[in-house]
């Protein structure tokens, strides 16, 4: 029966203490979204290697206890795996992530920062455009 205070610490924990939030300087990546029911704002911003991993990641945002501590699982969570890997983590692998049962209305808090962490995967920051000239061009599947 005490399951459920267990998940409650948890979330807690990461409310209080949150995994890397703040600012990711050297950041390749980052978007940021909003919670339209409320207002509550989420950024999340990523450094990804060239071979497409997740080198590190950061969140920042104002909101509720549940939009909070879930970024800072989900950065936990996605900190080391591939793009890939990241793009195949799904809305109901967040929720059970977060643990607690959750209202369909505090499931959008729960999934700001999974919705967020999508979009910047998608979302290079302009300077890293100069490589563009730099580098090889993708031609194609070779090597
Ligand atoms: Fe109520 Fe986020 S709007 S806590
Ligand atoms: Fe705003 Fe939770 S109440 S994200």
């Amino acid at each position: 029966p005490n399951e459920q205070d267990i998940y409650e610490e948890h979330v807690l924990d990461h409310y209080e203490d949150p995994y890397h939030r703040g600012e990711l300087a050297t950041a390749t990546h980052a978007d940021e979204g909003k919670n339209p029911l409320c207002g509550d704002v989420i950024q999340v911003m990523l450094r990804l290697d060239r071979d497409g991993k997740i080198e590190e990641a950061w969140f920042d945002g104002e909101g509720c206890v549940i939009s909070q501590a879930s970024a800072s699982m989900l950065i936990e969570a996605i900190e080391g795996k591939t793009v890939e890997e990241a793009k195949e983590f799904t809305a109901n692998e967040m929720l059970d992530l977060f643990g607690p049962q959750l209202t369909p209305n505090r499931q959008k808090c729960c999934l700001l920062s999974w919705r967020v962490l999508q979009s910047a995967l998608h979302a290079p920051i302009d300077d890293s455009a100069d490589d563009d000239d730099a580098g090889p061009s993708f031609g194609g599947p070779s090597l």
